[in-house]
């Protein structure tokens, strides 16, 4: 197939073109790579192209996807789990194949989870900063032990569980929500509780859940009024799931302790790229950076060697079932919408 491959990094086309190269010659994919991000304007570049590949920022839109239709396109490919930013419908009325890559680590992400708990709990970001400048002094640096807190996963997917499983091995209280429970899950001795209840009893409220349009702004100001004082918010999934405006309400008053996030609900406009000479014009955005008990990274939760490795064998793999079968295993029927 000829696929237009948009929001190119360079670790993207590496790991892609090595995922390629790996096929038979005769059946390789010609693959354009382009820097920019996908919308209704972009997708002119896709013309002469079969399929394109787009990542969790590109807009996937019903008027990207009746141009890309008109300009004979016939497949995305999208190189990532979630799929909230492509209109389903649309690519169905337009015979457009979607495919996704449902899962290339989620121990990356879980990994991740982890990782930003106990940076944020222990103020680890904090103390990299003071201790090179010279400063040892340990006020405002105060954690808590993670042994004996009760945390609420909230999705106990294939991520989801992963991170209840290493919570579990601190010594932590894991209660979930999830509206498909899961046995696996029962079976580590976690109770699915409604959502108000995990949520009202957590030290720790973390989401592993996809954002679809029933759960926009889940983590809204009604619901941060009923988590306990000082609880702390961990976000990996999409930042569409938390309302930025209550969180920072919150935040100052301190009814959030801490907040933890690797995606934002305007991400599109900042993360993967370098803004360092720019600014910031996003004020949302840049209230957040002013609290220190908020520890932000730029959707790099995934970024592992074995998930980019699978990322682009997958993908690859994905584009010759389409080209050989029509159909793909990994392709995203309207019926899940
Ligand atoms: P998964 O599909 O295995 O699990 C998602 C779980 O969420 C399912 O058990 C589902 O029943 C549950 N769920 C659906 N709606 C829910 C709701 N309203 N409330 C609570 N639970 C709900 O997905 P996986 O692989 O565990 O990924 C979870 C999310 O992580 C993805 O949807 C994606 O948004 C995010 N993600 C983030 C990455 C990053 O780099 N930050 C990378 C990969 C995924």
């Amino acid at each position: 197939m000829k696929v237009a491959v948009f929001s190119t990094k360079p670790y993207d086309r590496k790991f892609l073109e090595q995922a390629n190269e790996s096929l038979e010659p005769k059946s390789r994919h010609s693959l354009t790579f382009l820097e920019c991000q996908l919308d209704g304007k972009t997708i002119a570049l896709a013309h002469d192209h079969d399929a394109v590949c787009a990542f969790v920022n590109d807009q996937l839109d019903g008027e990207m996807i009746t141009r890309f239709s008109k300009l004979g396109g016939r497949a995305i490919a999208m190189r990532c789990a979630g799929y909230n930013n492509v209109d389903l419908a649309a690519a169905a009325e337009n015979n457009i194949s979607v495919v996704r890559v449902p899962a290339y680590s989620p121990y990356a992400v879980a990994e991740h989870t982890l990782g930003m708990i106990l940076a944020l709990n222990r103020q680890i970001h904090r103390a990299y900063n003071r201790v090179r400048e010279g400063n040892f002094a340990l006020d405002g640096l105060l954690g808590f032990d993670l042994h004996g807190k009760t945390v609420a996963v909230i999705g106990t997917g294939k991520i989801g569980v992963l991170v209840a499983e290493r919570l579990l091995a601190f010594g932590c209280h894991v209660v979930a929500y999830d509206p498909f429970p899961n046995d696996h899950v029962r079976e580590l001795g976690i109770e699915y509780e409604p959502l108000d209840q995990a949520i009202a009893e957590a030290d720790i409220v973390t989401l592993h859940c996809p954002l679809t349009a029933d759960n926009f702004h889940l983590i809204d100001a009604e619901h941060i009024a009923r988590m306990k004082w000082g609880v702390m918010i961990i976000n990996t999934s999409r930042g569409g799931l938390i309302d930025t405006q209550a969180a920072i309400q919150a935040l100052k008053i301190h009814h959030i302790g801490s907040l933890a996030l690797d995606v934002y609900e305007q991400e599109s406009a900042l993360f993967f790229e370098n803004m360092s000479e720019e600014g910031i014009e996003d004020d949302i955005f840049a209230r957040l950076l002013t609290f220190p008990n908020v520890l932000i990274t730029g959707h790099q939760a995934f970024f592992t060697q074995e998930a980019l490795t699978n990322i682009a064998e997958t993908t690859i793999a994905n584009l010759t079932e389409l080209e050989r079968n029509g159909t793909c295993n990994n392709e995203i029927l309207p019926l899940s919408l």
